[in-house]
């Protein structure tokens, strides 16, 4: 490695190397937590809705009464998709990962969005783009699930909130009012994270000036990997596989002794805990108890003591999504699909943001490879 090649402090995986500033959250290691735009993320699950984040979020500020009531009508009048979406979604095999289907479905929703030939630097349309995507996310995952059973897809209706749109159309039934509260919780924490890895392959999407859509298909791309949203699909087939808390203790040793990654637990971040895992725990062994199912509660309990007392590692906000997912009978693989939906804000939030002070992102290599080789013909070579 050329000594001149490397002017800057080099990180894999550039960890910890600062890559950009932006005023939307903010991640504290030391305090395990996180603040949207100034404002501690657990008040905004606790007090607020995933609306009112969305708002915060693309807006800049909390909503008042009115413009809240403005935003939820927009969202609402624009909850129903193309046809064209579902015809793509109906060409895909039943067999297709729902985080596959979400994709091409905002690939195929670009080219019907009215703002389609506006050039990427259009604050105004860039605004009104990301108000459609987040108000048609939760329809085209849910109504993707409908598709692929062979179903039907349902008609949104323009009345209800992003949580209670998504299961009205999973089911096909009027949403619990308790589930789609504890459903809108968990996406105001999934909504944003900084410069986690789909959000920032979402920002050089963009810095090139490409369009907002574009984005949200790269991030999608990039969230669907196991290290990354995909964690809390696997977590959940991790407790599957363990079973019973009798078995947890057993199962965890053989996992570190063989080196596994245990999904669900550590964090780039996140170094004495994810803010976000510490709420969504609360809610997800109340629900155990609620639903008289507390065994998913106990191995997580022996999972969390056992890497907090041999790796200093802590659940991330996938682990216990998991299960509380599974205890609202939400299928295993629409996990990752449910944190595309909330965090579409987050994406949309942070392209805008990059679309208004840009500057094409494009890193250096160290390069460490071979160099002034002589060029031998192909007759001649071995
Ligand atoms: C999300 O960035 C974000 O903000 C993401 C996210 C968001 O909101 O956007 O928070 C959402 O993606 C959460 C993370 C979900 N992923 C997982 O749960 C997958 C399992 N976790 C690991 O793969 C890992 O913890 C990462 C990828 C999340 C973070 O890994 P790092 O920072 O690259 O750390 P590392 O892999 O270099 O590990 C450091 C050490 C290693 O030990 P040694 O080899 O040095 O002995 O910690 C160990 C690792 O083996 N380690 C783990 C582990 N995570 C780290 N060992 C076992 N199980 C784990 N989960």
């Amino acid at each position: 490695m050329s000594e001149s090649a490397t002017p800057y402090p080099y990180s894999p995986g550039l960890e910890g190397v600062p890559a950009g500033v932006s005023q939307i959250s903010e991640i504290d290691s030391d305090r395990s937590s996180l603040q949207y735009r100034g404002y501690d993320v657990h008040d905004l699950a606790e007090h607020g809705s995933f609306e009112e984040t969305a708002f915060l979020l693309l807006h800049g500020h909390l909503p008042n009464q009115h413009e809240l009531t403005d935003f939820n009508n927009r969202l609402g009048t624009e909850r129903e998709v193309p046809d064209a979406v579902y015809t793509a979604l109906q060409a895909l095999p039943p067999t297709t990962h729902p985080m596959d289907s979400i994709r091409t479905a905002f690939s195929v929703l670009a080219a019907f969005d009215p703002d389609y030939t506006e050039p990427a630097t259009n604050h105004e349309a860039n605004l009104r783009k990301a108000e459609r995507i987040v108000a048609k996310a939760g329809t085209m995952v849910a109504n993707g699930h409908r598709i692929r059973q062979g179903l039907n897809p349902i008609k949104p209706n323009p009345e209800h909130t992003t949580s209670e749109n998504f299961l009205h159309l999973m089911t096909g039934t009027a949403p619990d009012p308790k589930t789609a509260h504890l459903l809108d919780a968990s996406l105001t924490l999934y909504a944003e994270h900084g410069f986690n890895a789909s959000t920032f392959a979402n920002r050089v999407t963009v810095s090139t000036l490409s369009d907002l859509y574009s984005g949200i298909v790269t991030g999608i791309g990039t969230l669907r990997g196991p290290l990354h949203g995909g964690a809390n699909e696997e977590a959940m087939r991790m407790l599957l596989e363990i079973g019973e808390p009798s078995n947890a203790q057993a199962w965890i040793d053989d996992a570190l002794e063989t080196k596994k990654k245990i999904m669900g637990f550590g964090h780039r971040e996140y170094k004495k805990g994810d803010s976000r895992a510490m709420y969504l725990t609360k809610i997800a062994k109340a629900l155990g108890i609620e639903k008289g199912n507390t065994k998913f509660g106990e191995i997580a309990d022996i999972l969390e003591d056992t890497m907090r007392e041999r790796k200093n590692i802590f659940p991330n906000v996938d682990f216990p999504a998991s299960y509380a997912y599974y205890l609202l009978d939400i299928p295993i693989d629409l996990y990752t699909p449910i944190f595309v939906v909330a965090r579409v804000s987050g994406y949309c939030a942070h392209a805008i943001e990059q679309l208004s002070n840009n500057r094409l992102i494009r890193p250096k290599a160290i390069f460490d490879g071979p160099a002034n080789l002589t060029y031998v013909p192909l007759a001649d070579r071995a």
